[in-house]
């Protein structure tokens, strides 16, 4: 099955980025000269995915749908759906049910960052069986959705945040799933947190056998934005790589025309 839908994930409350949430949310910050939005934006546009579904905040919305509008400049087609609380991830699936239909679907978050070669995630969409997550090795796990792999690189464990994670292994924000996960998100129950967790489906994939992990390459650049050193690092590269190359990374319009959309 080709995936050819996505969700964009862009309400959440940042309360790690006060004051500067409390002034524009989190997706709309600038990551060096673009907001934030646009990177996870122009990955799901390299992909080849060209039905996007952002979903956000009652407050927040409109500011995305004055900035992006239909999506039709970009030849990309954007729907916009509201989160009333930021009440987990893979709500997500839940408010998206009716845009997912019989479909699977990829996830992605309003403030990951990816830059590399992107064949694997291109592959990723065109034999989607279950779930795809990927992994990539991080020096802080305890901040991530961990997984734990065997020696043939099957998971064998994931965990949201844990103190004391088997492994550095990081699940990045960008997810594969196929039509499985609107049922696994209607029988999901909060977390202790009070958030229905994407790990949990995750984990339900995983119980069924049915869950891929695709360990990223080292050339590629993950950056979670969610954090002021996480937005630095991520401003800083993005800076580094546009003023050594004199390219731009995630110029809509730019990608738009080379994958032929416009
Ligand atoms: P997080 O960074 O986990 O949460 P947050 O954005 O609320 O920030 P903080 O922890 O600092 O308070 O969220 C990851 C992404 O998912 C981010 O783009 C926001 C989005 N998100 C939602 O859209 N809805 C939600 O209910 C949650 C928890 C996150």
């Amino acid at each position: 099955m080709k995936i050819r839908k996505a969700i964009v994930m862009a309400g959440g409350s940042g309360t790690r980025l006060r004051p500067l949430t409390q002034i524009v949310c989190k997706q709309l910050l600038p990551v060096y000269d673009k907001p934030m939005i646009f990177y996870p934006i122009a990955t799901l546009m390299l992909g080849g995915i060209r039905d996007l579904l952002l979903i956000s905040t009652p407050n927040d919305l409109p500011r995305f749908q004055q900035i992006l509008g239909d999506g039709s400049c970009y030849g990309i087609n954007i729907q916009y759906a509201i989160q009333e609380r930021p009440s987990g991830i893979a709500e997500a699936f839940l408010i998206g049910e009716k845009f997912i239909g019989n479909d699977g679907v990829c996830l992605i978050l309003g403030d990951n960052i990816f830059y590399g070669p992107l064949d694997f995630f291109r592959a990723a969409l065109h034999h989607a069986f279950g779930a795809c997550i990927f992994s990539y090795p991080v020096r802080n796990p305890e901040q991530y959705g961990v997984v734990e792999v065997n020696a043939q690189g099957k998971a064998v464990s994931l965990e949201e945040k844990p103190a004391h994670p088997k492994s550095n292994l990081a699940v990045p924000g960008l997810y594969i799933y196929d039509n499985q996960v609107v049922e696994i998100c209607r029988s999901l129950h909060p977390s202790a947190r009070g958030e229905l967790e994407i790990t949990s489906v995750n984990k339900v994939y995983l119980e069924r056998g049915q869950l891929k992990v695709i360990p990223f390459s080292r050339g590629m650049a993950w950056f979670d934005t969610g954090t002021f050193d996480g937005l630095l690092d991520a401003a800083n590269y993005v800076a580094t790589i546009q003023h050594r190359q004199g390219l731009r990374i995630a110029d809509l319009n730019e990608i738009a025309r080379h994958m032929g959309y416009i």
